[in-house]
């Protein structure tokens, strides 16, 4: 894919910080954890990619906004566009030696998701898209599954942990779909649960609670891919209502119908 300076630049702070992770996950059992909140954990190795890229990002569009999960929001010279960024989505695996995680970068412009790049480096997958141009997984196009009967498909989706208030919400999910559908994944990194619906591994991908950059860069991997993309809710907002669902469109309004059927 010839991408533009912005999602080249996105690539090369994703292999950067990558290959800082790659080092502390050979290492796992010397980190130092601590955590955030009841089950949310944050360890060395997301401060330093996540350092990595700001300084990589920042350095190349010094005007831009940030959030990113580990530090401080910055509002840049040019109100329209900031990145938003994961250094490490799926903490919890990275930190239990588990091999997937991924590092999630995006860039909004004026309130939509044009260019996003979540990176697999335990698996060396690229996932990119820059809207309008298609999404890409290393070298080959992503087009989203053609799977449009809801007992042959598998959807993925987040558990609450910790405690959280979603919980039950959740579990009323779960019982509505499970019994609809060929299978529930939980993989813990929604990030790559992004991806895979892009890349047509998983037909459709859900989740309650989900931060903006939890989510952002896969939403225009999936839209680019031939998907749709909505929050839980309709007519509601993705990022303020931490909600988001998305399927191939052959499917989509079968299973965003049985997650939204009224109680
Ligand atoms: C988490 C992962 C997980 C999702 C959680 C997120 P983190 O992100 O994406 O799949 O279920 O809600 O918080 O904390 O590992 O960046």
């Amino acid at each position: 894919m010839q991408g533009s300076a912005n999602l080249n630049l996105m690539i090369r702070a994703a292999r950067k910080a990558g290959r800082s992770l790659v080092k502390d996950f050979r290492e796992v059992e010397n980190l130092q954890v601590s955590m955030k909140g009841a089950g949310d954990f944050v360890s060395r190795a997301d401060i330093a990619a996540e350092k990595i890229i700001r300084d990589e990002l920042m350095g190349g569009r010094p005007n831009y906004g940030w959030v990113g999960e580990e530090s401080a929001e910055a509002e840049g010279t040019d109100p329209t566009r900031r990145w938003i960024v994961d250094p490490l989505d799926g903490t919890t695996n990275f930190l239990h030696g588990l091999p997937h995680w991924a590092v999630s970068i995006a860039l909004e412009h004026k309130g939509e998701i044009v260019a996003g790049v979540v990176f697999d480096p335990a698996k060396d997958e690229m996932f990119v898209a820059e809207k309008g141009a298609g999404a890409w997984m290393n070298e080959g196009r992503l087009r989203v599954s053609a799977r449009h009967r809801m007992i042959e498909a598998i959807f993925a989706t987040g558990l609450p942990f910790g405690g959280r208030a979603d919980l039950p919400e959740t579990l009323r999910d779960l019982g509505r779909l499970l019994p609809a559908c060929a299978g529930v994944r939980r993989w813990g990194a929604a990030a790559l649960d992004l991806a895979y619906v892009a890349a047509g591994r998983l037909d459709g991908f859900w989740e309650r609670g989900l931060h903006p950059w939890d989510m952002a860069a896969g939403i225009v991997i999936v839209r680019e891919a031939g998907g749709l993309v909505e929050p839980l809710d309709e007519g509601g907002d993705m990022f303020d209502d931490k909600t988001i669902l998305c399927a191939n469109e052959r499917i989509f309004d079968q299973f965003s119908g049985t997650l939204r059927t009224v109680a």
